[in-house]
């Protein structure tokens, strides 16, 4: 008789994690880096509904090389990296969004294991419900532990389930190049604390090239990037009730080749008086004054050993695309 599947919806769990400290609210965040000197706004807040379709359409740009080089290199090399760590493993994923490269760690998996253990974690619960729901119907032999977190609250607090299995937790897509280097090391730590010798952790980080590839990677023709680093006033105009004349911000970036910081800004063209509604304050602009919004590290393979080392982890093995433009990582514990 053949083996019964279980149905979808009974391999899928999600879980709700509320936050284990009140953290600044979004006004209370706007209103202290408008105060700052310099000015600068959180780049968690480009991630409203709006924001996020546009990361989404940046992915897809002809600019935007880092999404299409780390799937080459899951799609060339994941047979390879599934069986890293030898089987069976089971996946936890930090900010897992649409969890469309994973698939294909999934599909490798699947095919040198009987069954397989996923557990996704991102802030937005609905993305994840998305996500996972897709998933458990792709894969009768996936079954999905979802968190709805800030993965910070996950590495907090002894939330995490795990099996008996070897675990190959997943931070992909250069997120990490969103942390000032030494939080990146730091979160790297936190996340070394919760490997057991024989797990690991397979880190995407993009890598640092020809300064023109950069900038044009972050500040695109078509002004996708920048319409992305504009809907953060937007935002703020909607659920802040303030009045930035959006129209004179312009999108810059800067590119500090030592560093490997690629740092974006919004530059008001002309001077400026703001009110923040929500928050009860007033910000003044100069002319050409600047908000920093983002930045994006870029690696060089011996500083993604350094980073490694400083958190109590090697660089097991790195796998690069042809073009040398990203790589993805596995770390391990230091011995
Ligand atoms: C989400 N993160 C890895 C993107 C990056 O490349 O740093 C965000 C982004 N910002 C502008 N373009 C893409």
């Amino acid at each position: 008789m053949p083996a019964a599947t279980t149905a979808p919806m009974d391999r899928l769990q999600i879980v709700t994690v509320p936050q284990p400290q009140r953290l600044p609210s979004f006004a209370e965040d706007v209103a202290a880096g408008l105060g700052a000197s310099p000015k600068r706004l959180n780049s968690k807040y480009f991630y409203d509904a709006v924001g996020s379709a546009l990361f989404d359409a940046i992915t897809q740009l002809p600019e935007y090389y880092l999404t299409r080089a780390e799937t080459a290199i899951l799609r060339e090399w994941g047979w390879e990296i599934v069986r890293a760590l030898g089987n069976p493993v089971e996946f936890v994923e930090l900010g897992s969004g649409s969890a469309a490269k994973t698939r294909i760690l999934i599909e490798e998996t699947l095919r040198v294991q009987r069954a397989l253990r996923y557990s996704p974690i991102d802030i937005s619960a609905d993305a994840l419900r998305a996500s996972a729901g897709s998933l458990v119907e792709s894969y009768p032999e996936l079954r999905v532990f979802g968190y709805a977190a800030d993965y910070f609250s996950i590495l907090d607090t002894p939330h995490l389930r795990r099996s008996d299995q070897k675990v190959l937790f997943m931070f992909m897509g250069s997120n990490i190049g969103n942390y000032e280097p030494r939080e990146a090391a730091a979160l790297l730590a936190r996340i070394a604390a919760l490997l057991k010798p024989g797990d690991g952790l397979l880190l995407g980080a993009d890598l640092k090239k020809d300064e023109r590839d950069l900038m044009l990677a972050y500040d695109d023709a078509a002004g996708v990037t920048a319409a992305f680093n504009k809907n953060l006033l937007v935002r703020i105009n909607r659920e802040l009730d303030a009045n930035f004349d959006v129209r004179r911000f312009s999108h810059v970036v800067e590119y500090d080749e030592t560093s490997g910081g690629l740092h974006s800004y919004l530059r008001a063209d002309s001077a400026q008086d703001v009110t923040l509604g929500q928050a009860g304050t007033q910000v003044h602009f100069e002319k050409g004054e600047r908000i920093h919004t983002e930045s994006a590290y870029k690696y060089s393979l011996d500083g993604i050993g350094e980073m490694a080392r400083a958190s109590g982890m090697n660089v097991a093995r790195t796998w690069q695309d042809g073009a040398h433009r990203f790589s993805v990582n596995l770390l391990v514990l230091a011995s």
